[in-house]
């Protein structure tokens, strides 16, 4: 099987390790990739955002698969370009990734569904935001209604900031959501959705503000860890029935079901889950650390998703143990990150680690030297026996890695080995 992956992130690079790692993928492509991916994969330029182009690059690459990695190409309807042209696609049509790509959409699927979620409402002008403010908070919940890659999202006691950050958005002409605060710890759960057929992975957790002790502004998310010693048992099934298997089959009733991966982010308060936002896609950095433990070929998973035969597939597999991962952030991210800086002690293509290097932002100068390019620089993943083992791999290994002015958490996961996680 040739499968084509389209995205440049550590999501992406985690991807393309996993599916090396299927005896039945004999051929992997990225586009556009970046400089890790480009050791394990053949990297092409891609305007990931084009249907047509990803169209005509997987036809001319004889792609069996194309994998799409970031929700705004799925948003833009690039899955459904590849499926015309005939090659099967793990991603949602268009129709179908509205449940990320609007709210609202998302909303009155949940409404109809009967799953738990908190109340919102959308505020267009900002003459209407005063009185919207007043009906909410605290805790003030403000997102941007559009994709934001989880920074448009403001979460604050201070209602001064909440209405900053929406006089904000409304300026740069986005809609604003206000939503109610949902209390409890937070859930990733990642299902692989064929119509009405879920199978769930590993549930994990992310750490979105930017630092220890969950302090900060927002981030696309610092570091992850999977699984998580601190969910009941039965609860994966628990969150299926009530939340993931109701939606998928809302979805396909209006006429626009959902193929590909689809991302419950939950909140696990007193009441049992509730959901915070559903995503069309793998979440990224949650990714890294899940398909750290997939045992399973995952060419066959994503294929069987993507032909609509994944009740026939067999059932994802999983090593015992933890994993996480740990992301190593520019100078000045998530604000303005600064980029070019060179980064030592990563370049090592080893799969087979206690910790591997996933590259997100990083391009490869003429000179050579590997620097950074974006926000998220680098994930770094590491596995063990526990959690405890699975974190000291991944910080020992972190430790030898240099990037001027960047930084990282230190507590990815430690809440849940010092047992500080009460559902
Ligand atoms: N981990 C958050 C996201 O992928 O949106």
């Amino acid at each position: 099987m040739r499968v084509l992956v389209i995205g440049s992130g550590a999501r992406e690079h985690a991807l393309v390790l996993a599916l090396r790692r299927d005896p039945a993928v004999s051929a992997l492509i990225a586009a556009p990739g970046n400089a890790g991916i480009a050791q394990h994969a053949q990297v092409r330029p891609v305007d990931a955002g084009s249907a047509e182009a990803v169209a005509a690059l997987a036809r001319e690459v004889a792609a069996d698969l194309v994998v799409i990695g970031p929700e705004v190409p799925l948003v833009l309807g690039v899955a459904d370009a590849v499926r015309a042209a005939g090659i099967a696609c793990f991603g949602p049509s268009a129709a179908a990734a509205r449940i990320e790509g609007s709210k609202a959409f998302a909303k009155d699927v949940m409404a109809a569904a009967g799953v738990r979620t908190a109340h919102s409402e959308v505020v267009d002008t900002p003459a209407e935001l005063d009185a919207a403010l007043d009906r909410f908070g605290p805790t003030w919940v403000v997102k941007d209604d559009g994709l934001a890659a989880g920074k448009g999202v403001v979460v604050t006691q201070d209602r001064l900031a909440a209405r900053d950050h929406a006089a904000e958005l409304l300026e740069q002409g986005h809609p604003v959501l206000l939503e109610s605060f949902l209390d409890g710890p937070e859930v990733s759960l990642f299902c692989l959705v064929d119509g009405e057929t879920v199978v769930p992975l590993l549930p994990a957790q992310d750490h979105k503000r930017v630092g220890d002790g969950d302090t900060g502004p927002n981030t696309g998310g610092m570091g992850a860890y999977t699984p998580l010693p601190w969910l009941p048992d039965g609860m994966v099934t628990q969150i299926v029935d009530e939340v993931v298997a109701p939606v998928a089959a809302e979805m396909a009733r209006r006429g626009c079901p959902f193929s590909g991966l689809l991302y419950a982010g939950l909140a696990m308060g007193a009441a049992g889950p509730a959901v915070v936002e559903f995503n069309c896609r793998f979440g990224d950095p949650e990714t890294q650390a899940v398909l750290a433990l997939l045992d399973s070929p995952l060419g066959e998973l994503l294929f069987a998703t993507a032909t609509g035969t994944l009740a026939e597939a067999p059932k994802p597999r999983w090593h015992s143990g933890a994993a996480i991962t740990v992301v190593l952030a520019a100078e000045n991210y998530p604000a303005r990150p600064r980029t070019g800086d060179v980064i030592t002690g990563a370049n090592d293509a080893s799969t087979d680690a206690a910790a591997i290097v996933l590259h997100a932002g990083t391009s490869q100068r003429a000179d050579g030297a590997l620097v950074s390019a974006g926000g998220r620089v680098l994930s770094i993943v590491g596995t063990g026996v526990d959690l405890t083992a699975a974190r000291v791999a991944a910080y020992d290994r972190l430790a030898g890695i240099k990037l001027p002015g960047s930084h990282y958490r230190s507590d990815i996961g430690l809440a849940a080995v010092e047992g500080r996680i009460e559902l």
